[in-house]
């Protein structure tokens, strides 16, 4: 399983390289970055990891969108080009992907999204686990249909967890098949803590230090 950072901020991706395989971004990310040059500071994050770095378009229709799609890819070959998981997105996605241009299809909510996204063929498509639970449903049943689903055709397409808000989220994911889980610096610092672990080395380094002369 590849784990991605959400977040656009070129400390914390710093700070977190050995851990991530990429790094997915949205408007609202980008949006509370101080760099206001945002093909700069995409650039600068490509150069820090190895791997993917989703960059979602705001266009709404299906031209301009396939337009800014086609331009973000030539930003960088580690771009992931994002579209949203609706009509335009969606044939925006086979069109950039006959092209070998990677996509990751954002804002999936529902198992016949992620197949549409497949039948696409998107690179990534990216269910919520988090904001689904905020409305009364179960984001992690989403990701066990759809890897289940992907599993018995074969769909190619990575299952991208995203919105993900603990590290209950990231086991189950992982547990359900998930290609990817991306996760704020907060929930990737979560994953590695351990009460137990710290009290452990304090406990070891006091018994050190008070050892017999
Ligand atoms: O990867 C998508 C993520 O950025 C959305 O997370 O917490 O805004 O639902 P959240």
């Amino acid at each position: 399983m590849k784990i991605f950072l959400d977040t656009a901020n070129l400390n914390e991706i710093t700070n977190y390289k050995d851990f991530i395989d990429g790094v997915t971004t949205n408007p609202t990310i980008l949006s509370k970055q101080e760099s206001k040059n945002y093909k700069n500071l995409i650039l600068k994050i490509c150069d820090l990891v190895k791997g993917h770095v989703s960059v979602e378009v705001i266009s709404e229709k299906f031209d301009d969108m396939l337009k800014e799609g086609q331009e973000l890819a030539k930003l960088h070959k580690q771009i992931c080009v994002k579209l949203p998981c609706n009509y335009y997105g969606l044939r925006v996605s086979k069109y950039l992907s006959e092209d070998g241009i990677a996509t990751n299809l954002t804002l999936c909510f529902s198992a016949t999204q992620a197949i549409l996204a497949a039948k696409c063929g998107a690179t990534y498509v990216s269910p919520f686990i988090g904001r689904l639970d905020d409305v009364g449903q179960n984001g992690l049943s989403l990701i066990r249909e759809i890897c289940e689903i992907y599993r018995q055709y074969s769909f190619e397409t990575n299952v991208l967890a995203a919105s993900v808000r603990n590290s209950y989220h990231v086991t189950q994911a992982a547990i359900a098949g998930a290609d990817v889980v991306t996760v704020t610096p907060k929930v990737l610092q979560n994953c590695m803590d351990h009460n137990l672990t710290k009290i452990g080395v304090e406990l070891f380094n006091n018994d050190w230090k008070n050892r017999k002369k």
